[in-house]
């Protein structure tokens, strides 16, 4: 991986840029119908600046099938202008020195004040912006079906236990009571909020971020992999493969009960037209409402030397900044902006919620970066621990002994 993005990024500085006057193609892999309709914000605002959008989006949850066919452009000499690029990816490619500098438009408007201090730290490599924060999403979420949940007579749950006793009720009433879609990137999301709730933000950051063996392979990591391995009886049949988008959607339409995602989740509730408290619920993952695992959207841009390109490049930027940008996107998005000062008035409850608990966790020390969503670990290192988690997941066989070694192994390699 590494010889290739460094053959990747001498093949980006040799290459005639891939962008003509007034013109930013992006790179970005959100396709859902929630995803689809944030992402449009920025493509008009560009446009009401006169600047052309080129759309290059490649589906795939969790931009996994976007980073190859980055790589892929980037070898063949064909960067894109910008791309959705995000957490420890961003140090990658900007250490191949493939990045533009938004040194800037960053004091034009001023982003050392407008960031808290951690995200403006994940947009900056070596000291310079290298790419600009459209949103906070928080990942530690469950979303429940309210007229099931009624129809059961059942409560949100706050601890594991009355999770399981809800999901039984769910079953017993004939609906699906968890909807998974089982891809490695959904599998990896949901076994770091069981970890999250069943271990605390501490022993998360000593097992996910810091890869410590003591707790790899511990106690509380068995107890977590079990409770893991317990969701499953609550999955249907035909969740191998299934998009998150699609999961989502079984509980817009009261097929099934709950699921465990992040907050773009919410956005694929919105986008059907229903109302939080409503239609549904958003609530902590169980055991996690005082933790928050996050993770940052961000666009980097590539090095261009068309001037005219640059400038449209630079406005990209600029317009992700702009705080009525910020609004409209999460709107839509279901995160919160990255921006402080974003009138906050037009959010709902959920929303409120996660902006509130972003700053208290941080404040308590409950604030804990995505490891599923690249806000922690190499890419490398994520993956390999996401491949453990997936085979525990899809084989019923193998042991929570085993993988606990297998876990130990991945985080030394
Ligand atoms: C996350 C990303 C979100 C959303 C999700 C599903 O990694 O932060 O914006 O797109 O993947 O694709």
């Amino acid at each position: 991986m590494r010889s290739m993005l460094a053959f990747a990024a001498a093949a980006a500085l040799a290459a005639v840029p891939h962008a003509s006057a007034g013109e930013v193609e992006v790179l970005h892999w959100w396709t859902s119908g929630g995803e689809a309709r944030s992402v449009q914000s920025l493509k008009d605002m560009l446009a009401g600046q006169g600047h052309q959008w080129r759309d290059f989006a490649v589906a795939g949850g969790a931009g996994g099938e976007a980073m190859a066919a980055l790589r892929s452009r980037v070898l063949a000499g064909r960067a894109p202008a910008a791309a959705q690029i995000n957490g420890t990816a961003l140090q990658e490619w900007g250490r191949m020195k493939v990045l533009a500098n938004l040194d800037d438009v960053a004091r034009e408007q001023q982003w050392d004040v407008r960031l808290v201090p951690l995200i403006a730290q994940a947009m900056k490599v070596d000291g310079h912006y290298v790419a600009a924060p459209v949103n906070v999403h928080r990942i530690n979420w469950l979303w429940i079906n309210r007229a099931l949940l009624d129809r059961v007579g059942g409560r949100t749950p706050q601890t594991w236990d009355q999770f399981f006793a809800l999901a039984d009720r769910l079953q017993k009433a004939g609906f699906i009571a968890l909807a998974h879609g089982g891809q490695p990137w959904q599998d990896f999301t949901t076994f770091e909020t069981v970890a999250l709730g069943v271990g605390g933000a501490e022993f998360y950051r000593r097992a996910l971020v810091r890869l410590e063996p003591a707790a790899l392979k511990s106690d509380t990591m068995a107890r977590v992999l079990a409770t893991f391995r317990r969701l499953k009886a609550y999955t249907d049949a035909k969740a191998p493969g299934r998009d998150w988008s699609a999961a989502t959607g079984m509980v817009v339409r009261g097929e099934a009960g709950m699921q465990l995602m992040g907050d773009w989740a919410k956005g694929e509730f919105i986008a059907a037209g229903k109302q939080p408290v409503r239609d549904f619920i958003c609530a902590s993952a169980p055991g996690s409402d005082r933790a928050y695992s996050f993770t940052v959207d961000s666009f980097a841009m590539f090095r261009l030397n068309d001037a005219v390109a640059v400038q449209a490049q630079t406005a990209l930027a600029r317009t992700i900044m702009d705080p009525r940008f910020q609004e409209t996107f999460n709107l839509n998005k279901g995160s919160i902006p990255a921006g402080l000062g974003v009138e906050m008035g037009r959010f709902d409850h959920c929303a409120q919620e996660s902006s509130a608990y972003f700053v208290a966790s941080s404040m308590i020390g409950t604030l804990v970066p995505s490891v599923a969503h690249k806000m922690a670990l190499p890419e490398r290192t994520a993956a390999r621990l996401r491949d453990v988690v997936s085979r525990f997941w899809n084989h019923d066989a193998t042991s929570v002994d085993d993988t606990m070694a297998a876990l130990l192994h991945a985080a030394r390699e």
